[in-house]
């Protein structure tokens, strides 16, 4: 479907949780975050009846986010769901890869091919500084398994503070390099404060060539990461919240003073 500025919205990212098993510095506040009630959460058959609805209406490309996805219940029962709707050319998921060496198997079995996984640096102790606890180990041996099973690609988001040559930023490229992997520089964005920049290797955080809309795990369908707009699935049905949200999506972002990272997805 076309939106008012002539962009072909056909990309939808899926955020299926708002919980993570990290606690990363520029994603959740030290004290924790509330969390979202089982009941408020949309349940598999939410989620997919909304993913059918957006494929009638364009979406051929889906991104399966949190949060953190392998920490949601079911998660491998819930991306079979979705891996068999007709229509979806692309099907993706973003995840942190801390449980990626117990899942990369079962996701490939439910239909999963491609992956990218955040990594900020590969020093042990800076991401566990990062994470707030993360131990990278699992990470490595995450992105190892899924690299054997066979997704491909496997892409690395790498979070950097304002340039690709920052000396963490340059040793993930060469790790990444090293394996195989794709490697996209992420600019630190402050949803509040409005600051975003564009990915580097990736297509994130140009307005002028958006074609995404988000689902957050609540069932609010946005159409624009920076913007406190949101449609509730619950309220309107998955049509009417779809065909809402692309009709208002902004020409550029500018504020979030609602959303966080953790529960849209990013
Ligand atoms: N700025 C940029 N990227 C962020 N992410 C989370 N918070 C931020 C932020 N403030 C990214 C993670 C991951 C994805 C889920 O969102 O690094 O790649
Ligand atoms: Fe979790 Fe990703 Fe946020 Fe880090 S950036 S706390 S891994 S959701």
């Amino acid at each position: 479907m076309l939106d008012h500025y002539n962009r072909n919205i056909n990309y939808l990212r899926v955020s299926i949780t708002d919980r993570c098993n990290l606690r990363c510095t520029y994603c959740m506040p030290e004290g924790g975050v509330v969390l979202l009630s089982h009941n408020e959460i949309l349940s598999f058959d939410e989620i997919v009846a909304f993913i059918k609805e957006a494929v009638s209406l364009g979406i051929t490309k889906v991104r399966i986010t949190g949060g953190e996805p392998l920490v949601r219940k079911g998660v491998v029962e819930l991306v079979r769901m979705i891996a068999e709707i007709p229509g979806i050319e692309d099907l993706s998921m973003t995840t942190n890869a801390i449980l990626m060496s117990q899942f990369a198997e079962p996701l490939w079995s439910a239909g999963l091919r491609r992956i990218n996984v955040s990594l900020d640096t590969v020093d042990p102790n800076k991401f566990k500084q990062v994470t707030r606890g993360g131990d990278i180990t699992n990470v490595i041996n995450g992105l190892g398994m899924a690299k054997k099973i066979g997704f491909n690609p496997i892409k690395i988001n790498c979070v950097i503070d304002k340039f690709s040559n920052e000396p963490d930023a340059l040793a993930v490229k060469e790790f990444a390099i090293s394996n195989g992997f794709d490697v996209r520089f992420i600019p630190k964005m402050n949803l509040e404060k409005g600051i975003f920049g564009q990915v580097e290797g990736g297509e994130g955080g140009n307005c002028a060539s958006c074609n995404r809309l988000r689902l957050t795990a609540n069932g609010l369908v946005k159409p624009c990461l920076f913007s406190d707009i949101g449609y509730s699935v619950r309220e309107l049905g998955s049509r009417e919240a779809i065909i809402k949200a692309i009709g208002i999506k902004p020409e550029s972002g500018t504020i979030n003073q609602k959303g966080k990272f953790y529960n849209i997805g990013g």
